[in-house]
């Protein structure tokens, strides 16, 4: 199924199942999702379970039309709205106080809620047929890298789940941005397609959570940040600096690797790919297009896992908008093993 054509059938079996408490996987924009009814506790159990991820790790609640903010979360400021205006539907997530009624299990026991109105027409399809409601983490298992195509969320899920829609390759590739409301200024919890600036045109100071960066051990605000994340099965070694530089100490690193039995790869990028000597080279895109180095990240990630590679050296991508999201999730995958050439 392509974004375009929806499968009227698919989408109203899947939305039965949904109503009945089983999950389903389906796409958005960003990633694929993982998702159940947000209304029904045992079906957040079931999400956890199916991820193999710690229940104290808020869902996101999809919705399918801005004034369902109302039925999930209270006491919502008016620049939430200004944000839904001008971001949704789209790939930006809201943390708002959780109304009452909302069960405890789809916010991992927090007294906020997380919600989401995505711009895939199939992610909104199901989300209608299934009551308007649906509580969906990313489809994957936890601590493994997302999932952006359905291959990936069969990989990972299948046996697990009642269901999974396949809308081909996710058009953006990387999750959704993340903004608390609930603090006195808005604070960026996760960096997404949309950048601290993105927002700032429309909501005016905004903050970045100190922990984005990874640098700082403080304890994350979006419990999710705290765990090992998007990880290939290989080590990924990040390594910062002029390109040169980089292309020199990667080579040398893979040559060493070579010598101990070690099947190393490179991510680099369109303009930096020639510069590699190794027989593993993944090209995320270039540098002047960087939605398709956004785009291109998990399945890449996910490739090297598929070819048993042990080690991986990835340039920085830097990239002047969706630079920041990029980077975070590189860190996070390398468990912040950054190297400077
Ligand atoms: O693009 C996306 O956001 C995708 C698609 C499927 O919509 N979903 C996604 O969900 O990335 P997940 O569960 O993989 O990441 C959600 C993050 C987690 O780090 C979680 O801790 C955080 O959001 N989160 C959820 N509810 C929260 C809350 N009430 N307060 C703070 N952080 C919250
Ligand atoms: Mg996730």
């Amino acid at each position: 199924m392509s974004e375009e054509s929806i499968d009227e059938e698919a989408i109203r079996r899947a939305g039965l199942i949904l109503k009945t408490g089983g999950l389903v996987a389906f796409p958005t924009e960003t990633v694929y999702g993982l998702g159940g009814n947000a209304y029904d506790p045992d079906a957040a159990r079931k999400i956890y379970e199916a991820k193999g991820r710690p229940s104290d790790n808020p869902l996101i609640v999809h919705i399918a039309k801005a004034e369902d903010l109302n039925a999930v979360a209270r006491d919502i400021p008016d620049l939430a709205w200004t944000l839904a205006e001008n971001f949704w539907p789209g790939p930006l997530t809201m943390i708002l106080p959780k109304r009452e009624d909302l069960p405890n299990e789809t916010t991992g026991g927090l007294d906020t809620v997380a919600v989401r109105f995505p711009s895939n027409r199939i992610a909104c399809a199901l989300i209608e047929a299934a009551g308007g409601f649906v509580a969906a983490p990313s489809a994957n298992l936890s601590g493994r890298p997302s999932t952006t195509k359905a291959e990936h969320v069969i990989h990972d899920m299948d046996g697990r789940i009642e269901m999974i829609i396949d809308g081909g390759e996710c058009r953006i590739g990387l999750e959704s941005t993340i903004i608390d409301l609930t603090e006195e200024k808005p604070v960026i919890l996760r960096p997404g397609y949309y950048n601290i600036q993105n927002i700032s045109e429309v909501a005016g100071e905004v903050l970045a959570d100190k922990n984005i960066g990874m640098k700082k051990d403080l304890p994350p605000k979006a419990p999710g940040m705290k765990y090992r994340h998007y990880a290939p099965r290989a080590e990924l070694i990040l390594v910062e600096g002029e390109a040169a530089s980089v292309a020199k100490r990667i080579n040398e690193f893979v040559s060493e690797a070579a010598k101990t039995g070690k099947k190393a790869a490179v991510i680099c990028s369109e303009e930096t790919k020639e510069l590699y000597d190794c027989p593993n080279v993944y090209c995320l895109g270039s540098f002047e297009e960087e939605e398709q180095i956004a785009h291109h990240l998990f399945d890449v990630l996910r490739e090297t896992d598929d070819a048993l590679v042990d080690v991986i050296y990835s340039e920085a991508f830097d990239t002047p908008n969706i630079g920041r999201a990029i980077m975070n999730r590189l860190q996070k995958a390398a468990g912040n093993h950054i190297i400077q050439a």
